[in-house]
């Protein structure tokens, strides 16, 4: 079944080729079927309609953290950072977007049967849609409680590898927060420290200080959270986040929290089991930051050239 905002998808890129998107096949036996053994990256393109240019952010180092994630699994990747690079600019100028869009490319085992050792050979597949919604209420906010899932670890299924397996525990604490009426949830290590939500970054903010966990604290190495991280510096005026611990109390009594991930871009976190944040709206640090970022992806500042790829005009 495909999805509305897959309808008008014309083009995929499959083992470096560019194929109409209904061609693209794989065998129901294929190890990535059976053991889910692929790693895979996703991202953003901005349209600026002014400009008339689409802009993809960060796509280099994304690229970058695929080729770390598939070195985690041993899984070798056939192409390069500027190969990968290349193949994304000619898919979305075959698809013609004119639109926002979200990008994914996935690296995955396609050995057909086999057990769960073999590493080859690889298959890759390389696909740009229009954007999708992944949080309902992104702008305005979300309400999130604590998962009583914990978070995956270092010593057992890497979250700083992007793995499709991973998300099995993402849609564990998703379903829970679902069937429990919040919008998304929070997600503890087994130390009772917050990592981060199902597929986002967090921060909070305590008496002016932005606060996010460290990178060795169970989460993915997000290029948002990084890019925060340089943001709130230059709009504070050298200020610097702090990357420690966090508390499950602390997201209770935080002045503002919020998600940020390449799809959930900066959304507020209103409530944390049902207890307000804040005053239970966007926070001043919250806004300032999203309101920069996303000038930023759009093409509309003249800060970070360097992170933006333009399709259209290179
Ligand atoms: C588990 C997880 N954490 C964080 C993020 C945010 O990462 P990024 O900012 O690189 O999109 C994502 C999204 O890819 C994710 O899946």
């Amino acid at each position: 079944m495909t999805t509305d905002r897959l309808k008008n998808v014309r083009f995929l890129t499959m083992d470096g080729e560019i194929i109409p998107f209904g061609e693209a096949k794989i065998h129901p036996l294929s190890k990535v079927m059976k053991y889910a053994t692929s790693v895979f990256d996703a991202w953003r393109g901005y349209w600026n309609p002014e400009k008339r240019e689409l802009y993809v952010f960060r796509l280099r180092e994304h690229l970058i953290r695929l080729l770390q994630s598939a070195k985690i699994y041993q899984i070798p990747c056939p192409y390069t950072v500027d190969e990968m690079v290349n193949q994304t600019v000619e898919l979305i100028r075959a698809n013609e977007y004119k639109e926002d869009i979200h990008c994914r490319v996935i690296l995955f085992v396609n050995e057909i049967d086999g057990g769960t050792l073999s590493s080859l050979p690889v298959s890759t597949v390389l696909a740009a849609m229009p954007m999708p919604h992944f949080l309902k209420r992104g702008p305005e906010g979300v309400h999130a409680c604590v998962s009583s899932w914990r978070r995956i670890s270092d010593e057992d299924m890497p979250p700083r590898a992007k793995a499709a397996a991973n998300y099995q525990n993402a849609r564990l604490v998703d379903l829970e927060a679902l069937n429990n009426g919040y919008d998304s949830a929070i997600i503890l290590d087994r130390n009772g420290k917050v990592t981060e939500g199902p597929a986002y970054s967090m921060f909070i903010v305590r008496n002016g200080a932005l606060i996010t966990p460290p990178v060795t604290g169970g989460i993915l190495e997000s290029l948002t959270r990084d890019t925060f991280i340089t943001l709130f510096s230059e709009i504070s005026g050298g200020q610097q986040v702090v990357q420690r611990e966090i508390d499950r109390t602390e997201l209770y009594i935080a002045d503002e929290a919020f998600f940020c991930g390449s799809s959930a871009e900066a959304t507020p976190i209103l409530s944390v089991d049902k207890r307000q944040v804040g005053d239970g709206k966007m926070g001043p640090i919250t806004r300032t930051l999203r309101e920069t970022y996303l000038d930023l992806v759009k093409g509309n500042s003249s800060s970070h050239r360097d992170w933006l790829l333009s399709i259209y005009g290179r």
